[in-house]
């Protein structure tokens, strides 16, 4: 098929939560298609649960962005061959050491040591919200402020530089088409950050910059601007995936009342809820782009050398093959084989941090408005056009 006859990716969504029809036509027909950025550039689409873990764990595939082939989707990812590279463009081997200086500080045990601190931030967002007159938009309310907090506050971000790099984050991560100036968005964002290392670096603190920084140092492997890049990555991957996460399960929520009442009526379901409703909405769809180093054939396709690959976690957790009525919420379901925080050694860094937050969202509004409910019809919200993440733009609710 010629570029201009591949469909344009991605498309836009009737409706948030029903991402998967498409998925299911082209789980049937062609799990592994072409399809065109609106970069003009043609990838490959994969959309199956059994083709995402082969994809993601395949020496022949690489999470490279400088390499010419790599998906172009979001603005903010750097594809120049010059510049700073962190652990989310490395691989096998490479990939290890940087990844585990920031694991440690994203441990079960030491996002629950921040628990407490974490519970009184949502709930007092959620206590601001019986202060508004309804309907209120849970979106600005809500998602975008509790999402943007906690990143900030979990990496030790001043409170001068939290609406500015709030600001930016958004506009590097809307749909390319529509954003005015992503390379000056790009470097004021780096900009912002580059100010907060050079401040730690002169007087580090016992903060997350601070203990990354010495790491580093103490592995002797320090540079400056790669730590640009890698705190400037958490800020992003914190806020904006989160955000709409926190918004897509809540909408899932209200949609799903029995779930809605089961967490009111008891917050130990909450959990569970929360990491059926991750699988269901499917938040980070297209975050996970690669680049085939070599020939690889996937599902009967082959995927050229030299070709990007957009692996699709929509696709693999809508899969019926694993997910038995996967268009279906069921808290009871085994989810131990769920993509919605990826798969691999690049699996989500922020997972934990992630769960801890939604959760606390879910059951801080389940205690606090139990009563909540969607205000306008379920197509008046209009979605993020063009996003590679999946989202909507506001939620209006009333309690
Ligand atoms: C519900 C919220 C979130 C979802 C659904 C999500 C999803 C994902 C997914 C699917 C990946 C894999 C990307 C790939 O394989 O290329 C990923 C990686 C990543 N996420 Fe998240 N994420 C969330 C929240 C967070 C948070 C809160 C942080 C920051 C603390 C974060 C930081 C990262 C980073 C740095 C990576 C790259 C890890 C690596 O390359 O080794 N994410 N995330």
């Amino acid at each position: 098929m010629s570029a201009e006859g591949d469909p344009a990716f991605p498309w836009l969504r009737d409706d948030p939560l029903a991402i998967q029809s498409r998925y299911a036509w082209l789980r049937e027909h062609a799990p592994v298609s072409r399809v065109r950025l609106a970069s003009g550039q043609q990838v490959w689409l994969i959309v199956g649960h059994d083709e995402f873990r082969a994809a993601l764990t395949d020496a022949r595939v690489s999470a490279d962005h400088a390499h010419p082939g790599y998906p172009t989707l979001f603005p903010i990812v750097r594809h120049d061959t010059a510049g700073p590279r962190t652990y989310s463009a490395m691989d096998r081997g490479e990939h290890g050491p940087h990844r585990r200086r920031v694991d440690a500080d994203f441990g079960e045990r030491q996002v629950a040591r921040r628990r407490k601190q974490l519970e009184a931030l949502v709930t007092s967002y959620v206590g601001r919200l019986r202060k508004l007159t309804p309907p209120v938009d849970l979106v600005t309310e809500l998602a975008e402020p509790v999402a943007a907090s906690v990143i900030a506050d979990y990496l030790g971000i001043p409170e001068r530089s939290r609406h500015q790099l709030d600001k930016l984050a958004r506009i590097l991560t809307a749909d390319p088409a529509s954003t005015p100036n992503p390379s000056a968005a790009s470097a004021d964002f780096r900009a912002v950050i580059d100010d907060l290392i050079a401040a730690s670096e002169r007087d580090p603190a016992d903060d997350f910059i601070g203990r990354l920084l010495s790491r580093y140092r103490w592995d002797g492997a320090y540079d400056h601007a790669q730590l640009v890049e890698l705190i400037g990555g958490l800020v992003i991957a914190g806020q904006q995936t989160t955000s709409h996460a926190i918004a897509l399960v809540v909408l899932a929520l209200l949609r799903h009342r029995a779930i809605w009442n089961a967490v009111v009526e008891d917050a130990a379901v909450a959990p569970r809820a929360v990491d059926e409703l991750l699988r269901f909405v499917s938040v980070a769809d297209a975050v996970t782009m690669r680049v085939a180093l070599d020939d690889l054939t996937l599902d009967g396709t082959t995927i050229p050398a030299g070709e990007g690959m957009i692996v699709s976690g929509a696709g693999a957790d809508h899969d019926p093959r694993v997910f038995d009525h996967p268009e279906r919420v069921d808290i009871t379901r085994d989810l131990s084989r769920s993509v919605a925080f990826g798969y691999g050694i690049h699996k989500c860094i922020g997972q934990n941090l992630a769960r801890a937050e939604l959760v606390a969202v879910v059951t801080s509004l389940a205690r606090i408005l139990p009563g909540l409910r969607l205000e306008l019809s379920e197509t008046a919200w209009p979605l993020s056009p063009g996003s590679p993440i999946n989202g909507v733009r506001a939620l209006w609710s009333t309690w």
